[in-house]
């Protein structure tokens, strides 16, 4: 029978993945700068590298290959992407978003992401973690474009609810029994990677953003098309420019994520079990 590419080459991964580990993955975690150590704490883990998945991206810019996890955190099975693909890097937004077609063909109900942002909201400060409870595409990238195939997910998607408002709950008691104060609030999502000049982040901050970064919309995108659950979380790794008279840099990103690391752990570990 002649196949669509697309739902072969999404059909081709799950299967590969599959054979590595059979059983249903119910929560699949991507998880942004920082938190790759994460990895470490899924039990039992059969480790796979995207370049041994057919059809699967693999990362070239970043140095290190990345890898598919499957294990179980908390006794749930649980799917972990190590390094996630961003446009910035020259992915597109298929490119960007395949590993999410997969996660559902695999049978994964729930999507937990992460990512490391720029503090819009002055209240805000460094080492913040914010609920993700709705986002704008900036990024004016849609990977839902083309023909819509409907065993994958309706045309016209809903997005009133795209970040669970049960799972931002879930969050929230969470973060209470740990003693942790959590911020709520809009990502907006754009290319980069050059950082936003000050103008700009008056504008986002006008159009309703909290935070700004440059990665998670597509994902979800197609998680909701998919029918996936999802949660996501911004680590405030930095304020956004015009906000404290200093240049911005990685290196602040990396060491505010560094930081807070062991709490945003904490955290996601204490969330894993109740999603
Ligand atoms: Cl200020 N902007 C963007 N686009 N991404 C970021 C960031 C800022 N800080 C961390 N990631």
């Amino acid at each position: 029978m002649q196949q669509i590419p697309l739902l072969q080459n999404i059909k081709e991964a799950a299967a590969y993945i599959r054979e590595k580990y059979p059983v249903t993955p119910e929560v699949a975690l991507i998880l942004g700068s920082g938190l790759g150590v994460l990895a470490d704490l899924v039990e039992d883990a059969v480790t796979i590298p995207y370049e041994e998945i057919p059809n699967f991206p693999v990362s070239t810019v970043e140095g290190h290959a990345g890898e598919l996890l499957l294990g179980t955190i908390g006794g749930r099975h649980v799917l972990l992407m190590k390094g996630r693909f961003h446009m910035y890097e020259g992915y597109g937004v298929d490119t960007v978003s395949f590993p999410v077609r997969v996660m559902k063909e695999l049978g994964v109900q729930k999507l937990l992401v992460t990512n490391a942002a720029g503090g819009v909201n002055t209240s805000y400060s460094p080492g913040d973690l914010m609920i993700i409870r709705d986002h704008i595409n900036f990024t004016f990238r849609n990977p839902l474009i083309g023909p819509n195939f409907g065993e994958l997910g309706v045309r016209f998607p809903d997005m009133s609810e795209a970040y669970s408002r049960r799972l931002r709950e879930v969050a929230k008691s969470v973060a209470a029994e740990q003693g942790l104060t959590l911020q709520e609030g809009v990502y907006l999502g754009l290319l980069g990677p050059s950082y936003e000049t000050p103008a700009e982040i008056r504008m986002i901050r006008t159009l309703g953003g909290d935070a700004v970064g440059m990665s998670t919309v597509s994902e979800v995108l197609v998680a909701r098309h998919a029918g996936i659950e999802v949660l996501g979380f911004s680590c405030i790794s930095n304020m956004a420019a015009g906000i404290l008279d200093q240049p911005l840099s990685h290196e602040e990103v990396i060491e505010t994520t560094e930081r807070v690391k062991q709490t945003f752990l904490k955290l996601i570990m204490g969330i894993i079990p109740k999603m």
